[in-house]
């Protein structure tokens, strides 16, 4: 196909304070909360120590907190505007005792030795240059037996795909979540590229798309 969309990478860390801010003021209740849901469905209550990869300000992490309400919770980002933003999210909601939050830009040794028995991430995967820095830190970090779920932006076929789902999606956005939304679909990878990385990685996840945008990565480890 000769308009066959290439991607684009973007930067991976969100460390601008405008653009963080704007991230976090953001109503992004309908696609968080189908992935929180999603989870569910797929994998059924979240126990033990989870770890959210890629955190951000929290509103993904705080929906997990209240979904799975005994489980433990480390978020990790490695921009601190963003843990700001996130531990905030956690005191105004009550959260802090069962959410801890840590600053590494991934992949990091901090995490080296510590086993989790679920790890979930959303919206991480599209702002790795090395998509083997999200798997293989999935794969060190979660305990034998541990739930996965992943859950991403899925870029579309052709620049025109892209364009009408910026239009659907962003066009009552602030500037800079309509140029991030762009540059993120740009950045994103599609299905048979995710599926690739995981069979580099040697992990047996199922990818499945669950949105017109949306693409999902669960199971269990070995
Ligand atoms: C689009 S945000 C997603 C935040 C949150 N998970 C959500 O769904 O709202 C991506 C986050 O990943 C973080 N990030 C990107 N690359 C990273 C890396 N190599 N190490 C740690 N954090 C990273 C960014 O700083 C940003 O906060």
């Amino acid at each position: 196909m000769s308009d066959f969309l290439k991607r684009t990478p973007e930067p991976e860390l969100m460390d601008e304070l405008l653009q963080a801010e704007a991230y976090a003021a953001a109503d992004f209740s309908e696609p968080h909360q189908h992935c929180v849901n999603t989870c569910a469905q797929r994998l059924g209550e979240l126990t033990g120590k989870v770890l959210d990869l890629g955190c951000g300000p929290g509103d993904v992490l705080s929906r997990y907190a209240k979904a799975n309400l005994t489980a433990q919770f480390v978020g990790v980002d490695g921009a601190s505007v963003m843990l700001a933003l996130a531990k905030a999210v956690m005191e105004e909601l009550g959260l802090s005792q069962r959410v801890a939050l840590e600053q590494h830009y991934l992949p990091s040794s901090a995490l080296s030795g510590r086993y989790f028995d679920a790890v979930v991430s959303n919206s991480l995967l599209h702002h790795l240059n090395d998509p083997q820095v999200l798997w293989k830190t999935i794969e060190t970090s979660g305990r034998s037996g541990a739930r996965v779920f992943v859950m991403d932006l899925m870029r579309p076929a052709t620049k025109a795909q892209l364009e009408a789902l910026v239009h659907k999606y962003a066009s009552d956005a602030p500037p800079v979540l309509f140029r991030d939304f762009r540059a993120s679909l740009h950045a994103a990878y599609r299905l048979d590229e995710v599926k690739a990385q995981l069979a580099i990685a040697g992990l047996d996840l199922k990818v499945e798309a669950v949105s017109d945008r949306h693409l999902i990565a669960w199971g269990t480890l070995p």
